[in-house]
């Protein structure tokens, strides 16, 4: 995507505006953001459902920005997957085939090839009706696949699917992608998802790009306060930042550097930077005035002069009483310095 712009007929402001990021040949992009800020639109963009206002969208090197959908070496699984429902999963396929040019019987043989390469052979002669969400879902893949497009796009196509299922899925799909050297665009809502999958992460903003890089980049460098949050839970303190890069909280400096000019900065915390232990005269004193027992975690708000602060304690678990005084102090990870 180079500079793409779109607004819908009538909207007041655009969906997406200069969205402009890049997908390496061969590797999974997740993009994600809230509900609202443009994933689909973008998918849409790229797949030619919908042509930009400004800028051009380039796939392997070709610029397609004018090319008609069915002329783009695109292939697309949308939220619902929109299987035609007095079809067979074999059918489904073989349709698809069909409307791209092959031959009746030519096209049966590679629906059949292709439901058996997914490992759905014993589904073959079902109808949606009659199959789950995640069936139904792999069987949209399949048919997307059989096509052998340039770029797979791919809309939540998990969203209707349980969460333990939808991991499975998941893994699969990853498997998928790396065993054929597929490029795909995975758009979600859900950071986990994003950060567990993907090569990339495109972080879209109500229709701009916040942030793009890799998931490590994202999670563990975030630029502003909202990638902190979107990305996973996040405190956001006042700081500051002195000669070389230190950066101090309250009583205590960060572990790590961040160059930059001096003066005031925001940083970001994640609740598992934290470490918490008895009182003593160093760290950011502090006490204990929530918990919740999580099993493999602790979670708890600790008041200090810095305002509320959520920890999350893993390992040896001893539980602090409420009201308990503590002090609080930083981890070797989990801080960081946000640009903007
Ligand atoms: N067909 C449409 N007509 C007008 N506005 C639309 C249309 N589709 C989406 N929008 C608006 O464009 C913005 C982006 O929508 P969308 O791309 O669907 O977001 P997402 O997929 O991230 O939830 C939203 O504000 C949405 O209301
Ligand atoms: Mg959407």
């Amino acid at each position: 995507m180079r500079g793409v712009s779109l607004r819908y007929p009538g909207a007041a402001g655009a969906a997406v505006a200069e969205v402009s990021f890049e997908v390496p040949g061969g590797s999974l992009t997740a993009l994600i953001g809230p509900s609202g800020c443009g994933k689909t639109t973008v998918l849409h963009l790229a797949a030619g459902l919908l042509a930009p206002g400004e800028g051009d969208v380039v796939i392997g090197g070709r610029t397609v920005t004018a090319l008609p959908a069915e002329m783009r070496p695109v292939g697309m699984v949308f939220q619902s997957n929109a299987l035609f429902p007095h079809l067979t999963a074999t059918q489904n396929i073989e349709f698809a085939l069909q409307a791209s040019g092959h031959a009746a019987d030519a096209a049966r043989a590679r629906a059949v090839a292709a439901l058996q390469n997914a490992g759905l052979s014993a589904i073959a002669g079902a109808r949606p009706a009659e199959l789950s969400g995640g069936q139904q879902q792999r069987v949209a893949l399949a048919r997307a696949l059989v096509l052998a497009p340039s770029v797979l796009l791919l809309d939540e196509p998990l969203s209707s699917v349980d969460a333990v299922l939808r991991r499975s899925l998941l893994d699969e799909l990853r498997a998928l992608q790396r065993q054929r050297d597929l490029t795909v665009v995975y758009v979600t809502h859900d950071h986990l998802e994003a950060l567990a999958l993907s090569d990339q992460i495109v972080l879209l903003n109500a229709g701009r790009v916040e942030q793009a890089g890799s998931p490590r980049a994202l999670y563990e460098r975030p630029a502003t306060a909202f990638v902190a949050s979107f990305m996973g839970e996040a405190g956001i303190f006042p700081g500051v930042r002195r000669g070389g890069g230190a950066v101090w909280v309250g009583p205590l400096q960060l572990p790590e550097l961040f160059e930059g000019a001096p003066g005031a900065v925001r940083v970001a915390v994640r609740p598992e930077a934290w470490r918490l232990g008895p009182a003593t005269a160093s760290g950011l004193a502090g006490s204990v005035v929530k918990r919740c027992y999580l099993g493999k975690a602790v979670e708890y708000v600790v008041k200090t002069g810095l305002g509320l602060v959520l920890v999350t304690s893993r390992g040896p678990l001893m539980l602090l009483e409420l009201g308990a005084p503590v002090s609080l102090h930083l981890g070797a990870h989990g801080a960081s310095v946000l640009e903007a």
